[in-house]
């Protein structure tokens, strides 16, 4: 069976998880899945992209593998084969769900044992690669799965949802890239210290809040926290027209709460819908306006 790591959605937290403050985030069932063969020279094959690429390659994507095949210093020469099934540049992750699929595959071959935690670990430094100062939490999420509360540093607390958080994920069609968003945020933050941390302690409050929510089942107050966080994710202007067309549309639609996930700018929103019929009802009216949808229940390949 192939290796897998998965994407992930933010429900909350994005931005001020960077600065030490915890972020609650969701693994999707979906994500990026690789096989490793032995091979005369090494190099990793990403299949929908239609892209291969070696550990001495100048790209972002052959670094990333340098990192990897780093991990494994005694080996032969490998061909690591990846698939992916989300968007990459959305904010679902892909990069943390790639990198993961591969140390997860090159582990298999190799017979290196690592608890999914300790694989998350490992696949910041692929990260790093991609988003200068991650916080951690895509590539944790991308090995660990479930609902959990993420802060750097800390353990990570895996979340029991009392119901299933039924979730429409739409893709703007903007890309948006982690790295240069991230650094926005941080001239902001360099600019106005007091400011933002102060939207980053409202953040966290609601992160706080929300946890507390998702765990007692009080799906309609995770939506209205949902709501205040995108707010103050416009505050740092992080969203743009096209996603607030898509929270606008997701809310008229029925959707409880609806914010952008992951770095913004660009990239995905989601929604949370009462359940599972209600969601598809959501992603039909939004799929218009946007060029993916998926609809997700979060945590449901909880590990
Ligand atoms: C990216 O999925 C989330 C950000 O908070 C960056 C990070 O945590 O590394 C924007």
């Amino acid at each position: 069976m192939d290796a897998f790591g998965g994407g992930k959605v933010i429900l909350l937290g994005e931005h001020s998880v960077v600065y030490g403050h915890p972020a609650l985030a969701a693994g999707l069932g979906v994500g990026a899945s690789a096989r490793v063969v032995r091979a005369p020279r090494d190099q990793l094959v990403v299949n929908p992209w239609d892209v291969t690429v070696s550990p001495d390659s100048a790209e972002p994507l052959g670094q990333a593998l340098a990192a990897a095949l780093s991990l494994y210093p005694e080996r032969h020469p490998v061909r690591v084969e990846a698939d992916v099934a989300i968007p990459g540049g959305a904010g679902l992750g892909c990069s943390a769900a790639l990198g993961v699929a591969v140390i997860a595959a090159l582990d298999e071959h190799f017979g290196v044992d690592r608890t999914p935690s300790e694989r998350g670990e490992v696949s910041l430094s692929w990260e790093q690669v991609f988003h200068g100062t991650p916080s951690g939490v895509d590539n944790t999420m991308a090995a660990v799965g479930g609902i959990a509360l993420y802060r750097k540093g800390h353990p990570l607390e895996p979340i029991r949802a009392r119901h299933p958080l039924c979730l429409v994920i739409a893709h703007s069609g903007e890309a948006s890239s982690t790295k240069e968003v991230v650094s926005m945020v941080r001239r902001q933050h360099e600019k106005d210290t007091a400011r933002i941390d102060e939207l980053f302690e409202a953040i966290a409050v609601l992160v706080r809040n929300a946890r507390l929510a998702v765990e007692g089942g009080d799906i309609k107050s995770v939506g209205q926290l949902m709501d205040m966080n995108q707010g103050l994710l416009s505050a740092l202007m992080l969203s743009t027209e096209s996603l607030e067309r898509l929270c606008r549309s997701a809310r008229a639609a029925g959707a409880l709460g609806a914010k952008l996930t992951g770095a913004g700018g660009g990239g995905c929103m989601i929604a949370l819908a009462p359940d599972l019929e209600a969601a598809e009802a959501i992603r039909s009216e939004l799929a218009e306006h946007a060029t993916w949808t998926a609809v997700a229940e979060a945590g449901a390949r909880a590990s």
